[in-house]
């Protein structure tokens, strides 16, 4: 079967079996033993070959909200579309989500990058992942603290990897909102009179105004993650480069921005055999027309060439790259 349609950078690639999961009964009858891969609705996968084994795709339903006495309880199936959910939530003025609007994907795929946008992670909100261990062939329901969440990272990406099956995500959303306003282009609007539906709307539009829409121009996303550097690396780049934007992150590490690094690597609006650095956010790729995997790797390969090059700074694919016997990892080191 063809994959290009269960991905939203649409390569051309096919596997030996799909198999469509809307039942979780159907997960104990799964057999597997070749590769296979995960899907949710393939907004963060990318298949550059042909890939020998299952794809599964998790379809479950269902959403159950429980107020509680400090906050709401929101158990949320896998297969539940992400900006639907968090738009059910505004609608009925529970607020926490709302910077996470727009986010393309399912439920289930959240956690695995610990998706985040403008000062949120979802990680924040989670109380339980639960899912089912192909190992153990037991379903099991991990903590917080146990899904080891990082920058676009968790468990489910290392120790958990081609081993467990997210089935459902419990998230627990205070009462006590407070608008999350710390992200630059946000901090405009007023903290004592903005609502949750207002900044709902306005993350949305300032999504629309640099995102393509992957509907209308396949992409995956943001391509790379944001590098995180030592003080000192990112001093250094500082002096050469006033005005390099850096963030703080976590234990005295600089986050830069890996679109700006990008686009003064004069590759913003770059295409190749089909492939294109949007246009209007360098941390973006397209498949602008017909693009397969071989230009997909090309272009990945000059923009790490040429980044290295001038920046000394390796970019990490973000987007996990699925070739024909299960994920891998382009680098230029
Ligand atoms: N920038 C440029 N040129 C560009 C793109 C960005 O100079 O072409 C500069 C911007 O001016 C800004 C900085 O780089 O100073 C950061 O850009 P932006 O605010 O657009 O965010 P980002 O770091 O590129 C990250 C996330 C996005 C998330 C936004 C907003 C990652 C890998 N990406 O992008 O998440 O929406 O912040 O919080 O962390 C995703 O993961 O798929 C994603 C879209």
């Amino acid at each position: 079967p063809s994959l290009t349609s269960y991905h939203t950078f649409a390569l051309p690639a096919s596997c030996q079996r799909l198999i469509e999961i809307t039942h979780l009964d159907e997960l104990r009858t799964l057999d597997i033993k070749e590769p296979f891969c995960v899907l949710g609705e393939g907004s963060n996968t990318i298949f550059i070959e042909n890939f020998a084994g299952s794809v599964i795709v998790m379809k479950t339903k269902g959403v159950h909200i429980e107020p509680r006495q400090n906050d709401t309880f929101i158990r949320v199936a896998a297969g539940e579309n992400w900006h639907l959910l968090v738009e059910k939530l505004v609608d009925m003025d529970i607020g926490g989500l709302e910077n996470l609007a727009l986010i393309p994907g399912t439920v289930g795929a959240a956690p695995v990058q610990n998706i985040g946008a403008y000062g949120v992670e979802l990680a924040q909100f989670v109380e339980y992942v639960q899912g089912y261990d192909l190992k153990t062939l037991e379903m099991r329901k991990l903590s917080k603290s146990q899904c080891q969440f990082g920058y676009r990272d968790s468990i489910f990406k290392h120790e958990l990897k081609e081993r467990f099956i997210i089935t459902e995500v419990g998230l627990a959303l205070p009462n006590h909102w407070r608008p999350n306003l710390s992200y630059g282009p946000l901090a405009a609007l007023s903290p004592n009179n903005v609502g949750v539906k207002h900044l709902f709307e306005t993350v949305i539009a300032i999504r629309q105004s640099k995102l393509p829409d992957p509907k209308i121009q396949p992409n995956a996303g943001s391509f790379f993650k944001n590098p995180v550097v030592s003080e000192t690396i990112a001093a250094a780049l500082q002096r050469r480069f006033p005005d390099m934007p850096s963030y703080p992150a976590d234990s005295g590490q600089i986050k830069l921005a890996a679109g700006w690094l990008i686009e003064q690597a004069g590759l913003k609006g770059f295409s190749l055999n089909g492939v294109q650095v949007y246009e209007k956010q360098a941390l973006v790729l397209v498949n602008q027309e017909h693009a397969n995997g071989d230009a997909l790797k090309a272009m990945i390969d000059v923009i790490q060439r040429k980044v290295s090059a001038k920046f000394g700074v390796n970019l990490v694919h973000e987007v996990r790259l699925i070739a024909a016997t299960g994920e891998v990892a382009l680098s230029v080191e």
